[in-house]
């Protein structure tokens, strides 16, 4: 399913409602969740949602997609701190896993992580922010698409990008989820918004299928749904957007 909303927030209220349908019909459900700029709205929207008492989250599993290497626990510039501020705090979430940022084996960290989704069953429902260059989760261009939970080194794109805010760089490995992981979720909902992700967008929709633009496996995944604000949809040619349904 292909859908255009009219701005940030309206695409962040569909995306907290999917949440929410999705824990009303599964309450143990495990969702994978993004950081960045976009999925803010959809934290919000989430938020405001709860406050009418009738979405559990109490036996949900959320999953964050990545995390740095190489930062204090409490660093503002940590996804474990941004999911916090903006998701864990607000709705009080008790099962809530983030790939450690100061393990002392990253690698063994990653392979870990992927354990813990495993034995879950892996995602019901995975939400997915695009980076400039094709990146989803921190699987930069070149990724295999068998990848798994690794560790991965950031392209110089990414880091000064995701540095903006903070004034410093941010480290230059992750840990991240990798693109097989992303693929077995049963549901996929990509999110865009702005004009500067509709060239990526067009890219990894209706482009070829190719590691060098790692969103573009989502072509093969078969229950996928694209939410993109009204800024990012005038990037997108109509007849390519109706060939997704
Ligand atoms: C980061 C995250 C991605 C996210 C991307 C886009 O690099 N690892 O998961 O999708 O940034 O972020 P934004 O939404 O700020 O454009």
């Amino acid at each position: 399913m292909f859908k255009i909303e009219e701005d940030s927030q309206k695409l962040g209220q569909t995306a907290a409602v999917i949440i929410a349908r999705q824990l009303i019909k599964k309450p143990n459900s495990v969702i994978a969740l993004p950081t960045g700029v976009t999925p803010i709205p959809m934290y919000n929207a989430f938020v405001e949602l709860m406050k009418y008492g009738i979405v559990p989250v109490e036996d949900a599993h959320f999953f964050n997609l990545d995390e740095y290497v190489g930062l204090t626990k409490n660093d503002p510039m940590s996804f474990a701190y941004y999911m916090d501020k903006h998701f864990l705090s607000k709705i009080g979430v008790i099962k809530h896993e983030i790939p450690l940022t100061n393990a002392k084996d990253p690698e063994k960290e990653a392979q870990n992580y992927e354990g813990k989704i495993k034995a879950l069953g892996g995602f019901d429902l995975c939400f997915l922010g695009i980076g400039i260059d094709g990146h989803i989760g921190f699987n930069e261009p070149g990724t295999p698409f068998s990848s798994i939970t690794h560790v991965a080194k950031l392209q110089p794109s990414t880091i000064k990008r995701n540095s903006k805010e903070f004034g410093k760089e941010v480290p230059n490995l992750a840990i991240t989820v990798g693109i097989k992981t992303i693929m077995h979720s049963h549901h996929i909902v990509l999110m865009a918004t702005g004009t500067e992700k509709s060239d990526i967008l067009n890219k990894t929709l209706f482009g070829e299928v190719t590691t060098s633009v790692p969103a573009s496996v989502l072509q093969l995944h078969p229950n996928l749904t694209i939410l993109v604000d009204k800024e990012c949809a005038k990037g997108i040619t109509t007849t390519n957007a109706r060939s997704f349904r």
